[in-house]
């Protein structure tokens, strides 16, 4: 039998018409720009899936994958073709000015003591278990608050390690101390190195998957604090205005949307006034 480095060396390269097929189907129904420059970086994510299927060229890939039966395969092509890249704490100034603004904000104005929160293309989690650390540590001071959180994402693989909560020790480097120590768990395995997320935050957050492209998005009510950071980068800019005008709807009058730091919404027509930067206003 063949080793993996022969059988890897027997694939063709990804050609111009299976490059154009594919893009354009991630164009289209994923939002996610396919410039010729990705292309490299397309094929060796899925060069991984065409040796699991024992396919030899990215046409007969795409034909099984776009096939009546393909469905599962389609769920592995777009794992390998999004960009789970994230971090506890990232881009810390957000939970700041959530918990010094926003938050005191939202329950003096409203009078409701219960929020909801959408973290939307959270990726393997570690944005909404940070923010459910950040709202466990606001109730302190704030005992009749109360939360939930629904996360999102298209991709199957990172909403199973969100789901699992299980994360590496030097993943949680960023998490400060005293809240490891209050709601992480040092798995039972030593030689793991592994800890897990305490079910006080497992249990705030609702995780499935959605595809931000989809026309409608099912949420019966509205939230109040949506996290879209770092998704709508690898967008176009009809496909942000778009996808921000759905997701504005989804957001509750005087409630916040809050993107990535190199997202901006400079330019476009929608029902929000910036605040802060990358962190909006529901108008
Ligand atoms: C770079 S991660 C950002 C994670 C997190 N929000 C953060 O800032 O750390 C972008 C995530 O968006 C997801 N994504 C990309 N296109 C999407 C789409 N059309 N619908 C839903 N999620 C999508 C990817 O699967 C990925 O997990």
């Amino acid at each position: 039998m063949a080793d993996d480095s022969s059988l890897a060396s027997s694939y063709a390269g990804l050609n111009d018409r299976a490059f154009k097929r594919l893009a354009a189907y991630i164009e289209s129904e994923l939002g996610i720009r396919m410039p010729d420059t990705k292309r490299v970086m397309l094929e060796s994510r899925l060069q991984k899936r065409l040796r699991v299927l024992g396919i030899g060229d990215y046409d007969k890939y795409l034909d099984k994958v776009f096939s009546p039966d393909g469905a599962s395969e389609l769920v592995h092509m777009i794992d390998a073709v999004t960009t789970n890249k994230t971090d506890f704490f990232r881009e810390p100034d957000h939970f700041d000015i959530l918990s010094s603004r926003l938050l005191p904000g939202l329950l003096t104005q409203g009078g409701r003591q219960h929020l909801s929160f959408w973290s939307a293309g959270c990726a393997t989690g570690e944005e909404p278990y940070t923010l459910a650390m950040v709202l466990e540590e606001f109730k302190l001071s704030h005992p009749s608050f109360d939360y939930n959180i629904v996360a999102t994402d298209i991709s199957t693989r990172a909403l199973e390690k969100a789901q699992n909560a299980v994360y590496g020790s030097e993943r949680v480097a960023m998490v400060p101390l005293s809240l490891k120590k209050k709601y992480l768990l040092r798995s039972k395995d030593n030689a793991a190195d592994e800890v897990r997320m305490k079910s006080i935050l497992r249990d705030k957050i609702q995780f499935f998957r959605l595809n931000l492209m989809d026309e409608r998005y099912p949420f019966d009510g509205l939230f109040d604090i949506v996290f879209c950071r770092n998704v709508i980068i690898y967008f176009d800019r009809p496909t942000q205005e778009a996808l921000l005008g759905r997701m504005s709807s989804c957001i509750r009058k005087g409630g916040n949307l809050i993107l990535g730091h190199s997202e901006t919404l400079t330019g476009m027509s929608l029902p929000l006034r910036g605040i802060a930067p990358t962190v909006y206003e529901r108008l």
